[in-house]
């Protein structure tokens, strides 16, 4: 085999050369061009007016083989499917790590890590230092859990709507640590910015040390009023943890803004970056006070990469992101966000009109976006589930959790109107039985 420093440069530069961070990337390659033309042609339509221009948005759908699936998935907050680009970027960073793993990825393709912290900086519009990468967040957000220092009788306020991997991280602190976690309890949907963080508010008491708080509810897609928590809570001295899973890459938002300490998100979600991906985010100067959850050689310096020392894992997945957001960028933020709204509303205006159907999400902008609950009268959220899954080949998720007993309906930007007129004659007909 030849494996002459010809041909290793020819390999080390062909990724340069072809990677996500380069002018060769394959959204250039194969959208750039196209999705340029498109938003020229509309280029005087504002995100809003964007988000029902089937034109455009046939160009998105184009590029998701989820497109075709025989099943229609409406759990896109679950996890959603990758564009065709980011899958082809994995297999080929997968074909070339396997051609000699321990070379082509500890000493290649692990050169794609800091343009890719970058990258990902750019999109939560925050300092490159400030970012960790990781496979999920539940990593993300457990390495912050347990890496603060907490004493016996500390308190800690979460809700019992928070997210249960984070819950269950808590309750294991309390149970082996002695912390008191707190747990509110919301009935949504809510659209009252002040009443929710009053609720935080009234929980605090003088041992009180973090708010954890959940940026959109996965369980009816609410959207908590995150900076207003964080600006009361640090008025009070206390930090507060904010789990993005379901907001990163779909509200336009910089991560400081939220004016949070800690962040933590999945990217196999609305960025549709390769599942098995994530991110956290911790404000510069706590980053030396947080221990990681992978033991690190210098645990206390307070360099984000300390969180870093999973050992090994996919970076074919990990460079994958650089396409994800490539293609993001290529539709835009605004547009995106518009575009999710616009197919939560056209579905679930239409449903709540349906004698016996309800929705449990709020339909104006500031307390949901893509995200909504939906219930028939005399049908649990399984037997729904179930029958449009069966009888209709949708697929979305039940949730019978506490006060909450919803289908959760989750679109994405691949979603076409046609796919969510499907849904609602489904309900209407459920409905009439
Ligand atoms: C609010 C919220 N947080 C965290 C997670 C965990 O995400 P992951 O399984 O990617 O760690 C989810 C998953 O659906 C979620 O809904």
């Amino acid at each position: 085999m030849n494996n002459s420093p010809n041909r290793r440069s020819f390999f080390k530069k062909s990724l340069v050369l072809a990677g996500a961070f380069s002018s060769g990337s394959l959204f250039n390659q194969l959208h750039a061009e196209d999705f340029e033309k498109k938003a020229n042609i509309y280029k005087d339509l504002s995100p809003e007016e964007m988000a029902s221009n089937e034109d455009y948005w046939s160009l998105i759908q184009q590029a998701y083989p989820a497109s075709s699936s025989p099943v229609l998935n409406l759990n896109n907050g679950g996890v959603s499917p990758s564009p065709k680009l980011v899958l082809d970027a994995v297999d080929r960073y997968d074909k070339m790590a396997n051609m000699a793993p321990s070379y082509y990825m500890w000493r290649i393709l692990d050169q794609g890590r800091e343009p890719l912290r970058q990258k990902l900086a750019d999109l939560g519009g925050c300092d490159p230092e400030e970012i960790g990468i990781n496979r999920n967040a539940t990593e993300a957000l457990n390495s912050v859990i347990h890496g603060l220092d907490l004493n016996k009788g500390d308190e800690v306020i979460g809700s019992i709507q928070d997210y249960p991997n984070m819950m269950n991280a808590w309750k294991q602190r309390a149970l082996r640590e002695g912390i008191v976690y707190k747990q509110l309890s919301f009935d949504f949907p809510i659209e009252d910015d002040e009443f929710i963080v009053d609720m935080y508010r009234k929980a605090i008491s003088p041992k009180t040390k973090i708010i954890h708080v959940t940026h959109v509810i996965n369980w009816v897609g609410q959207i908590m009023p995150v900076k207003k928590i964080c600006q009361m809570a640090h008025e009070r001295g206390l930090e507060v943890i904010v789990d993005g899973a379901h907001s990163f890459g779909l509200l336009d938002f910089n991560i400081p803004d939220l004016e949070a300490d800690y962040f933590g998100t999945s990217l196999h979600k609305y960025l549709s970056a390769p599942i098995g991906t994530g991110m956290m985010w911790i404000k510069k100067e706590h980053i030396s006070k947080v221990w990681p959850l992978f033991c690190d050689q210098d645990p206390t310096r307070g360099d984000i990469r300390k969180f870093e020392s999973l050992g090994t894992r996919s970076f074919p997945l990990e460079q994958g992101i650089g396409e994800a957001i490539n293609f993001h960028n290529g539709i835009g933020k605004k547009r995106k966000e518009a575009r999710a709204r616009y197919l939560k509303n056209y579905w679930a205006e239409k449903a709540i009109k349906i004698p016996g159907v309800k929705l449990h999400t709020s339909l104006k902008a500031d307390y949901s976006c893509v995200i909504a609950g939906v219930s028939i009268d005399g049908m649990t959220p399984r037997e729904l589930e179930s029958t449009l899954l069966k009888k209709y080949k949708i697929h979305t998720s039940p949730v019978s959790y506490e006060n909450i007993d919803v289908v959760r309906v989750s679109p994405h930007v691949y979603t076409k109107p046609s796919d969510l007129d499907r849904l609602v004659k489904a309900l209407e007909e459920l409905a009439a039985k």
